[in-house]
């Protein structure tokens, strides 16, 4: 064992889901390896335990995964289990970790970032639950980066990962697993697999993208044993680069699937996953769902399906995500809780038993199974759904609308602005927020102007300034919020609700119907002035 002297690095704090960075910026020296010393000397449990290690395939993957072995065994870890190849899934981390009793687990990911050398890096600990490290714990990770002077690994061969085996370094014992196996097997305890073939016997056709990410291996197997022919699996391989693409499963991205589900003859269910397999994007023929429909209308459908059929407890949902799920809550007299961006947020309410679904408009969903956002989880469950309604996507879609009313929602994003422009957009509506009520714009009225703080009702810890968010009386809303992910500049996030009721006008234009409300966000903002643009560089 060697214990190698180091600096600390500025800016290693894990954002709304771990640290991440381009890999220029992982690759210097040290930086990689004093983040994670920096996880074994804030998470002492490790020792002697069993972690979990995998990643989504990007470039650098597998020498972080050597690098992270070596480090292990120095930190007295006892047992790891790593994917092979490298290769786990975020929610199959989750997964394992729960059923292994691990410590702990290590993602490697930048999720639907770009991957390649000129790509990003990202890596993120999950805790004991399987679910991302609460703000405690990233805090004092943090905080102990600002003063690391050395860290401790050992000297040893690189293991082989591709191969399916138990081998030993040092004394830390190391077994390379399957990616997929516990997965699945998870999902077949979960879901109707044989009404969900039925539906692909009798010609429902399908088409899913992996976006040469990492649950190509899972959809493959899990599709596979579904009766789904190869054809209908679209970039399935994973790729370190992600054949050049971002692996983010939204209209711009995902263009090859968009394109299929809204030509003339395209399939009739359609999905999406992302580089690292936690979020998904469900498709109809010719409709998009949108992520926060789909929560919505998983959780007033999930009783159709075996794991859920006792019921749902409770929803949560992230604050920018439209309130959609929310009315569903209301009608199943069950209660729901609106949390801060980010999956971390979610972990008290599903440990502590007050909530099944959860979900974020940023297409993810899940349920207390695990403790991340599970993407492949979604679709199953959206499948499982059509295969007990027998009807398709899109008359599933309407027939929600019409019992609860339409929530239209869309984001806009603001990429790469400068980092003083985008906090001036934010100040500026901050500094407006107490005078804002009451105020009249075209047919909308002011409500109500908060900078969102929340209280976690299970440990009562608060976390403010987590978006800003305007509220008009006729229920309609926008939210800013900067985005903790991004590695370059800012991303300013305005995020846009509008709500229509059943018997109203459900098949609006969702840009048309919406534009009302980014205008008035525009003109309280000085949005183009202030940022120097003029409109959003991602609409989803
Ligand atoms: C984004 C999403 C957020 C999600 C996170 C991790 O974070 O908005 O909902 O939890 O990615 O996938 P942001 O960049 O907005 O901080
Ligand atoms: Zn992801």
């Amino acid at each position: 064992m060697t214990v190698i002297k180091t600096t600390p690095f500025e800016g290693q704090k894990p954002g709304t889901s771990g640290l991440r960075k381009t890999v220029k910026t992982f690759t210097q020296p040290n930086y990689l390896e004093n983040f994670v010393q920096a996880i074994f000397d804030c998470v002492p449990e490790l020792r002697g335990s069993l972690l979990v290690l995998g990643g989504d395939g990007r470039f650098y993957n597998d020498k972080a995964i050597h690098i992270i072995l070596r480090m292990a065994a120095a930190n007295g870890v006892a047992r790891v289990l790593v994917g092979q190849n490298g290769i786990l899934s975020t929610p199959a981390v989750s997964a394992l970790i729960r059923k292994y009793d691990a410590a702990g687990g290590i993602i490697l990911s930048a999720s639907h970032n770009p991957g390649g050398p000129n790509g990003d890096f990202g890596i993120k600990f999950n805790s004991a639950n399987g679910g991302p490290a609460p703000e405690s714990v990233t805090n004092a990770i943090y905080a102990r980066t600002q003063i690391i002077d050395n860290y401790e690994i050992l000297s040893a061969q690189d293991v082989d990962l591709s191969a399916l085996a138990k081998t030993k370094m040092s004394e830390m014992d190391i077994e390379i697993i399957d990616s997929v196996r516990d997965y699945q097997e998870m999902m077949e305890m979960l879901f109707d697999f044989s009404a969900i073939s039925n539906l692909f016997k009798s010609g429902m056709t399908f088409c899913f993208d992996a976006m040469h990410a990492v649950t190509g291996p899972y959809a493959k197997s899990i599709f596979g044993k579904l009766g789904v022919p190869d054809t209908s699996l679209i970039n399935a391989v994973p790729l370190a680069d992600f054949g050049g693409g971002h692996p983010d499963p939204n209209p711009v991205y995902a263009k090859a699937l968009f394109e299929k589900m809204f030509s003339e003859d395209g399939p009739d269910f359609g999905a999406a996953s992302d580089g690292d397999g936690d979020r998904n994007i469900v498709l109809g023929r010719k409709l998009y769902v949108s992520p926060s429909d789909s929560l919505a209308i998983i959780a007033a459908n999930a009783h159709l399906v075996p794991g859920y059929n006792a019921g749902v407890k409770g929803i949560a949902r992230s604050m920018p995500t439209s309130r959609a799920a929310d009315l569903v809550a209301e009608k199943l007299g069950v209660p729901y809780f609106e949390t801060p961006t980010g999956w971390k947020f979610f972990g008290n309410l599903l440990d502590d038993g007050q909530i099944t679904l959860c979900g974020e408009e940023s297409a993810g969903a899940s349920s207390d199974h695990i403790r991340e956002k599970d993407g492949l989880w979604a679709i199953l469950m959206w499948l499982n759904i059509v295969a007990a309604r027998r009807q398709s996507v899109v008359d599933i879609v309407n027939a929600h609308w019409k019992e609860y009313g339409r929530n239209y929602y869309s984001r806009h994003d603001y990429e790469e602005i400068e980092n003083t422009k985008a906090e001036s957009v934010m100040q500026g509506l901050r500094d407006q927020l107490d005078d804002l009520p009451g105020k009249v714009f075209g047919a909308e009225t002011i409500s109500e102007a908060t900078s969102f703080t929340y209280k976690d009702p299970v440990d009562g810890s608060t976390s403010e300034n987590q978006g800003l968010m305007v509220k008009f009386e006729s229920g309609s809303r926008f939210v800013f919020r900067l985005s903790g992910t991004g590695t370059v500049g800012a991303t300013l996030r305005l995020y846009l609700e509008k709500y229509e009721p059943g018997d109203g006008k459900l098949d609006g234009d969702l840009q048309e119907t919406l534009a009302p409300i980014a205008k008035i966000a525009a003109e309280i903002t000085k949005l183009n002035a202030l940022t120097g643009r003029v409109g959003p560089t991602t609409i989803s």
